[in-house]
């Protein structure tokens, strides 16, 4: 069944008359070309498809356009802010917290929403955070160091 759906993407109001049972991931990539997104498992378990809805961070691949009425949805293309990248992104770059990639977008957000709720993490809080969002490439010990120093920079900001 189509239905009109008006929600919030990355700032902008967005109206799509859509299946309600479309993915978000799918809506996302397939329809409004926001490919940042990616999926893994399509499942539920391995982060990569994490979008923030209503200020909480969501797997992208569980969530139904009939969801996503009125939602506020920040993608990994919403992350900067204005021209400048967000803590977390200048983090990655620097501490090489990136390899492939495929993992990056959904790494950031869900770092993204431990630092807006903690600005001075433990590692084991950056790991736990971090402990459904799976990486192959990196052993983690970057992408922790990463998120320690984008706590940092945030906090050399707003101490
Ligand atoms: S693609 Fe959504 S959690 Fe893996
Ligand atoms: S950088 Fe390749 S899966 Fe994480």
């Amino acid at each position: 069944m189509n239905k009109k759906i008006d929600f919030t993407l990355n700032g902008k109001a967005v109206s799509r008359d859509v299946p309600t049972h479309r993915l978000l991931l799918d809506l996302l990539r397939d329809e409004i070309g926001a490919t940042g997104t990616k999926e893994g498992c399509g499942t539920g378990d391995c982060g990569a498809c994490t979008v923030m809805m209503n200020g909480k961070p969501v797997n992208s691949c569980l969530i139904l356009s009939g969801e996503l009425a009125g939602a506020d949805i920040v993608t990994i293309e919403g992350l900067k802010i204005g021209a400048e990248l967000h803590a977390v992104q200048k983090a990655f770059v620097q501490d090489g917290g990136a390899q492939c990639g495929y993992c990056t977008p959904g790494m950031l957000m869900m770092s993204k929403a431990l630092l807006d709720s903690n600005n001075n993490p433990s590692e084991e809080e950056i790991r736990y955070a971090l402990s459904g969002n799976l990486c192959r490439c990196t052993g983690y010990a970057k992408i922790v160091q990463a998120v320690q120093d984008a706590a940092a920079m945030l906090r050399s900001k707003n101490p």
